[in-house]
């Protein structure tokens, strides 16, 4: 069952800043594929596509860098950015993260921060425990994340019917035990890098102050 915070968005801006990327007005991301037209695919999208649109060409262009910290626990280093066109999919096939097809390590925590609305066909559509496929719409508000079991619920998208762009950005952290106890390391079948810090994952030191109570 996933769990929703609140965030400050003047504390930490991603939609605008993921605006000023694309050169839209903060104010109206969910209009993204009216406003940058000029990016949009060529055609439906596939799960090989879907994050290789214009729009992810920018995001990721303007985010690629390096983070460092000295300690504990590990995350996704750089975000994944999800654009849910209208009559689209964010991604198109429905799955865990840990499955076969895509081999995340077990015990990944899920975190998911709506830079739009994500309400009905614009959401992440989830089970609530794995294998009961109770699937119902995990609905955030801009200003609102998620942290939830992706890693072993089934999850995917209904195709938008809303008329309005999602965005949002995703990233897993992975408790720095179960990290270091993996004997093998497994690569990422659509990131291409091994699930280790300095390629997948940075390293994340607590600080007091940084995470809510
Ligand atoms: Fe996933």
């Amino acid at each position: 069952m996933a769990v929703i915070r609140s965030y400050d968005t003047e504390r930490h801006p991603f939609g605008q800043e993921i605006a000023r990327i694309l050169r839209v007005p903060a104010d109206v991301l969910h209009l993204v594929h009216v406003t940058r037209a000029d990016l949009l695919p060529r055609g439906p999208l596939t799960a090989a596509t879907e994050t290789r649109t214009g729009f992810h060409d920018l995001v990721v262009a303007a985010t690629t860098g390096s983070a460092t910290s000295t300690a504990r626990d590990v995350y996704q280093a750089f975000p994944t950015f999800r654009l849910q066109l209208p009559g689209e999919r964010a991604v198109h096939t429905w799955h865990y993260d840990s499955d076969p097809d895509h081999r995340h390590p077990d015990w990944e925590i899920n975190f998911q921060i709506a830079l739009t609305d994500m309400l009905g066909s614009r959401a992440t559509w989830i089970e609530s425990v794995p294998g009961l496929r109770d699937f119902a719409p995990m609905e955030l508000t801009v200003g609102q994340f998620a942290v939830f079991d992706g890693n072993r619920c089934l999850h995917g998208n209904r195709p938008n019917d809303t008329g309005l762009s999602r965005v949002s950005l995703d990233f897993r952290v992975l408790p720095w035990s179960r990290y270091a106890a993996q004997t093998s390391r497994r690569t990422s079948v659509t990131a291409g890098k091994r699930f280790v810090a300095g390629e997948y994952y940075e390293r994340f030191h607590h600080r007091a102050g940084v995470l809510p109570t």
